[in-house]
């Protein structure tokens, strides 16, 4: 169940709104780049202002370590998805949201591989028009600090996506009988981690509506709203699923289809106890549930990066990690990251000159991170 109580953790920041009157002229989410044709750095717009791409999206065996910095990540199958995580230890999004890394729970895409132990609740759904990802961790583990978090999408700000130059893939659009498909990107996606809850959607461009399926505009509402779905505790499946409407689409009492917008300023506060409409995960079937002991075989052994208050043991089967203060919830909440979003605003509606309204990361209240943009 999606639950509202995690929306208590919503803490109200005071951060300067930043007017980014830049927006790039080719966009990371109107980039077309096959699997095999990947460059180094996808991004191209060096007059960006906000910077260029940290790292690199071509990655192999020899950028398969714990320091990689490779950008490009797969959502495929149970035991094998990514996650934008940031490459610094005891970081927040908010500061380091246009240089995450991927973070990859299985070897062999010349990344960063998911410490065992972080993952504590996964659910995925496989639906005509997308894949998206849900669940809790250990959110220290893959370096993020205390409770934080925010949205990570293929818009950002400027277009340039955050990270900036993210790439993401999967082999699961078109598997079928049981075979997994060629790599397919995905041009539209957004994942949400903080508060010890992380999803994410990965849309296929062939499907339906991919921009409204994985819109990026949502940031302030967290999972509940963009990513719907019935995370369990300690409960690990894979699902079909059919698609939700289009995000910030609702059937009201009325029985009229709406569209609610988040408010366009950041310094109007939103109301989660009085928001249109609660958000219901779209019917999903044929589910199959995982031991997570039988999916997350290639974090055995990894270790947490010091400086993130982790405490690495070593045992017969490898060392282990125990985290210091960060229990992920088991209250089947995953779904409900509510309170973040980092800046990562804008309608990544390609060329048209659009607007932005970025967001000047840093603002800290009472521990909890609620940088919030737009
Ligand atoms: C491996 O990836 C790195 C980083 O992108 C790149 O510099 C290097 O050329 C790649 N090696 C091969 C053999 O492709
Ligand atoms: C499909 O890919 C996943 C990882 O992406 C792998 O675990 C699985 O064995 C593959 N299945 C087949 C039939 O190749
Ligand atoms: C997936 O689609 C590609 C073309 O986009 C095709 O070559 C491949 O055979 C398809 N794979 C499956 C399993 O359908
Ligand atoms: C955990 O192990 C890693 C890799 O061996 C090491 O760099 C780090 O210092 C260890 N962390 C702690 C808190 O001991
Ligand atoms: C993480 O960073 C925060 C803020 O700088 C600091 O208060 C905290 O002690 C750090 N945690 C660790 C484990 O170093």
């Amino acid at each position: 169940m999606s639950g509202s109580t995690l929306l208590s953790f919503v803490l109200l920041a005071t951060s300067t709104v930043v007017r980014a009157d830049y927006f790039s002229p080719d966009p990371l989410a109107n980039k077309v780049v096959p699997f095999d044709a990947i460059p180094y750095q996808v991004m191209t717009d060096t007059d960006d202002p906000r910077g260029f791409q940290t790292g690199y999206n071509i990655c192999n065996s020899t950028t398969e370590t714990q320091d990689s910095m490779c950008q490009t990540m797969f959502v495929n199958h149970m035991d094998d998805f990514c996650l934008w995580a940031p490459p610094t230890a005891n970081s927040t999004i908010a500061d380091s949201e246009g240089i995450e890394v991927a973070w990859c729970s299985k070897k062999g895409h010349g990344t960063r591989i998911i410490p065992e132990g972080t993952i504590t609740s996964l659910q995925m759904v496989k639906t005509p028009s997308y894949i998206q990802i849900a669940g809790t961790l250990n959110q220290n583990f893959i370096n993020i600090g205390g409770t934080d978090g925010g949205e990570l999408d293929s818009g950002g700000q400027d277009g340039e996506g955050n990270p900036m130059g993210g790439l993401v893939y999967t082999n699961n659009f078109n598997a079928s009988n049981g075979n997994n498909g060629t790599y397919i990107q995905a041009q539209h996606w957004s994942f949400f981690i903080g508060d010890s809850a992380f999803c994410g959607k990965i849309c296929d461009q062939t499907g339906s509506n991919p921009q409204g399926l994985c819109n990026n505009i949502y940031d302030r509402l967290g999972c509940e709203y963009n990513v719907p779905s019935d995370v369990e505790a300690n409960t690990f499946e894979y699902c079909l699923g059919d698609d939700m409407m289009p995000v910030g689409t609702y059937v009201g009492t009325d029985g009229k289809t709406s569209v609610y917008t988040q408010p366009s300023s950041e310094s109007i506060s939103i109301d989660f106890d009085n928001l249109p409409y609660t958000p219901t995960p779209a019917p999903t079937s044929s589910c199959t549930q995982f031991a997570s002991a039988a999916i997350f075989t290639d974090g055995v052994g990894v270790t947490v990066a010091a400086g993130n208050g982790v405490t690495n043991s070593s045992g017969a089967t490898g060392a282990s990690n125990t985290g210091s203060g960060t229990t992920a919830k088991a209250t089947g909440s995953g779904a409900s990251s509510s309170k973040t979003a980092s800046g990562s605003t804008t309608s990544a509606t390609g060329s048209s000159g659009a607007v932005a309204l970025g967001v000047s990361a840093g603002a800290v209240a009472a521990g909890f991170f609620a940088v919030l943009a737009l």
